[in-house]
């Protein structure tokens, strides 16, 4: 089994790229730019590493991205990712950013997108691996913060596929949002959101019904509604689950808990991401590994969700058609 997840060719829809900063670059990075960070070595990086819940992971999230300060910081944040997609043989993957993180700081928007587009344009020539970019609005700032983000988008329409929400869930509900969502889809941008990862169910129909979006980030919590189930069986609605993310940030408190199994034997259409591996220990295939480790998960269905993953993805129907 775990030669064959190894071997898959895989597609990732959920991947914060500053979720991907290793200690180590985070490190060389403040060492360059002068920026301190509250940790003495690597080993003290990891051991802060021990999260009670979503918020205590964005705590510390966000104060690791302030070591990003030019272009050249987001090419390399996303070239590193991409030598674990060559490893993982992730052939491809659509990445999340947050700009609000950055441009809060007075780190200009184009340097962001302009670093880490030129890495994944390298990604293409090198390896071969395609990818798309999403930009996701912070759902604990305002809307009209939002739409200030969007208007600043708007000169890179070219480079951003679509637009996502993340950031603290609970008490931020889709709603919050959705005019900001009405206009990203006039201006042609795919939606997404991260919607039942901790909060209840009722956001992931915000989501679907005020914001009319097209993946839902997560979802997990769907189980707890039947009709909410069968109408994402219905309309095959991707999820984009991230079970190591799950574990670390205690969704579930432990892997065998995890609920993925019963979502895909109901027929959802789930596929399997990292969501922001450096800091949940381990990339993709780490995430197959461990279901694999500790749920009834079988060949069939690491197929399954890896062909989900592609079907989901954000590509014309002849890239669709040559990747299945
Ligand atoms: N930003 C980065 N990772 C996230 C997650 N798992 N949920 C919400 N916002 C995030
Ligand atoms: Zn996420």
């Amino acid at each position: 089994m775990i030669e064959l997840i190894k071997k898959l060719p895989k597609a990732e829809l959920h991947l914060h790229i500053e979720g991907s900063l290793e200690p180590e670059l985070m490190f060389r990075l403040a060492k360059k730019n002068d920026v301190k960070i509250p940790y003495e070595n690597i080993e003290d990086v990891r051991k802060a590493y021990n999260f009670t819940n979503l918020q205590t992971f964005l705590d510390i999230y966000y104060a690791g991205a302030n070591v990003l300060l030019t272009k050249d910081d987001f090419y390399d944040l996303t070239w590193e990712y991409i030598l674990k997609c060559v490893e993982d043989n992730v052939i491809h993957t659509e990445i999340f950013f947050d700009p609000q993180t950055h441009t809060e700081r007075g780190v200009p928007f184009e340097a962001v997108i302009t670093g880490i587009k030129e890495a994944l344009a390298d990604a293409k020539e090198k390896y071969g691996i395609t990818s798309c970019i999403i930009m996701c609005f912070l759902r604990h700032l305002s809307q009209e913060d939002a739409f200030e983000t969007l208007e600043q988008a708007l000169a890179f329409k070219d480079d951003i596929i679509g637009v996502g929400l993340d950031s603290s869930e609970l008490g931020n509900p889709p709603s919050k949002f959705k005019e900001v969502f009405k206009k990203a889809k006039e201006e042609g941008f795919k939606l997404v959101a991260h919607a039942g990862e901790e909060a209840d169910f009722s956001y992931i129909y915000e989501a679907l019904d005020l914001l009319n979006i097209n993946r839902i980030d997560h979802g997990v919590q769907s189980i707890k509604s039947p009709e909410l189930m069968q109408r994402l069986k219905d309309e095959q609605m991707p999820l984009t689950v991230c079970p190591n993310s799950n574990i670390e940030l205690k969704v579930f408190e432990t892997y065998k808990e995890h609920n993925i199994k019963e979502l895909l034997d109901y027929g959802l259409n789930i596929s399997v991401n990292s969501d922001d591996p450096a800091y949940f220990k381990g990339y993709v295939n780490q995430n197959f590994i461990n279901l694999y480790e500790n749920l009834p998960i079988t060949e069939d269905d690491v197929i399954t969700l890896v062909k989900n993953s592609f079907r989901s993805a954000f590509i014309d129907d002849e890239l669709k058609e040559a990747y299945l």
